[in-house]
């Protein structure tokens, strides 16, 4: 069996098709992943493992973490890092929590006060995504605009060890960022979010604040990179771009802003005549699957009336409880394209998911 090595290449890669193609065509799509366990590559096997109970989460390695006990915390107590029933309680409450959020007023709310007050030439992600993410985040946990952008502050010195390529030499930095980030989130405790209430109501005020805490890299981070990297598809593909929702997922299927994620075998699972056995972790390449030719045909192309569902959230029962307010920010985004232009390809020649410095800086007349 071929062993994972896409993303041993620095340089990158053409696009996201590119870097699976090969895979594709000699049909390896279900590999030895380079740090153990499978990396699964291929969407149909994505769809069927994904779906299993037996896929479950990932446990945080707490003593590769012991130099930055808080940051280890945070991991070891996010949803995603949770398993089994637990994990099935909590997720449970987590999606009634998003469910209480006006999501349509919020978004609008804060895409449309941020590209009011753009300048006429903005920078994309400081100028518009992170200020949109920034108005997002601070409705979502009923924070100050100032605790909000003490958040970003904290996550991104979290982001020093977060990241695929860590700096141990700021690691103490990243851990003060856990602690900065810990406290904001008892600040929300006493906010006015529905969000922060039903999980309060329902889990109890210290497991709300891990689980705050648990997603303010993926609330603030994450989704700043998934917005930035999609509207560039949709700046290079405006003439086909409407606002929709199958649109905006066609942006985020070619920009595959997430390449993979992890998961843990909690039983024996079979998948195309591989036995897995439990304790096996499985490295999930969601941007191979959304570059897959079978579910995708020709790959690189734009095209919002495709029939597979795309993966860029994940699937089953651990998928991105993220999705919609992600989806309806791009969307209403996507709704200010005209007003937008590039002033250069927006798109960057490699892509290279897993680099910090991926997403050029693209500045954009806000006309
Ligand atoms: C473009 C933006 C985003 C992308 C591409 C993304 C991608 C992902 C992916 C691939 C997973 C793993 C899914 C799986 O294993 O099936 C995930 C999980 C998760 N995401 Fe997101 N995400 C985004 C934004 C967000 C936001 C904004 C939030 C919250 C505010 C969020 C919260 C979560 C949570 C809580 C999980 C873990 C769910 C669980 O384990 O039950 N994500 N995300």
């Amino acid at each position: 069996m071929k062993t994972l090595d896409t993303f041993s290449s620095l340089d990158g890669w053409p696009s996201a098709a590119a870097a699976f193609a090969g895979d594709f065509r000699t049909g390896d799509r279900i590999q030895t992943a380079p740090w153990g366990g499978y990396a699964i590559l291929g969407h149909a096997e994505l769809l069927s493992l994904s779906r299993n109970p037996a896929a479950d989460g990932m446990a945080a390695d707490t003593n590769a973490m012991s130099a930055t006990p808080v940051l280890g915390r945070i991991l070891d107590r996010a949803l995603f890092t949770q398993s089994g029933p637990v994990h099935r309680l909590e997720r449970g409450a987590m999606i009634a929590a998003f469910a209480s959020l006006p999501l349509q007023a919020l978004t609008d709310e804060a895409v449309r006060g941020v590209v009011q007050a753009a300048p006429e030439r903005a920078d994309l992600r400081a100028d518009l995504v992170e200020r949109i993410v920034r108005a997002s985040w601070a409705a979502l946990l009923g924070l100050s605009p100032e605790d909000a952008q003490r958040c970003e502050a904290a996550v991104k010195k979290m982001a020093y060890l977060l990241s695929p390529n860590p700096r141990s030499d700021k690691a103490d930095l990243a851990e003060v960022g856990g602690i900065d980030l810990n406290e904001l989130c008892k600040i929300a405790l006493r906010g006015p979010s529905p969000f922060v209430a039903s999980l309060q109501s329902s889990l109890g005020a210290d497991r709300t604040v891990e689980l705050l805490a648990g997603i303010a890299f993926d609330g603030i981070e994450t989704i700043a990179v998934g917005i930035d990297a999609a509207m560039r598809v949709a700046f290079a593909n405006s003439k086909a771009v409407r606002p929709t929702s199958r649109c905006a997922d066609e942006c985020l299927r070619l920009a595959s802003p997430t390449p993979l994620t992890m998961r843990y075998t909690t039983d024996v699972i079979e998948v195309c005549d591989i036995v897995i056995e439990p304790g096996t972790p499985l490295a999930m390449v969601w941007a191979a699957g959304n570059h897959d030719p079978d579910a995708f045909p020709d790959p690189e192309q734009f095209n919002s009336e495709r029939s597979s569902r795309p993966l860029t959230f994940g699937m089953g029962n651990h998928a991105c409880l993220g999705h919609a307010l992600s989806r309806s920010l791009l969307v209403r985004l996507l709704m200010e394209i005209e007003r937008l232009q590039p002033e250069k390809a927006p798109l960057p020649e490699r892509w290279r998911p897993l680099a910090g410095d991926w997403l050029f800086p693209l500045r954009v007349a806000v006309i």
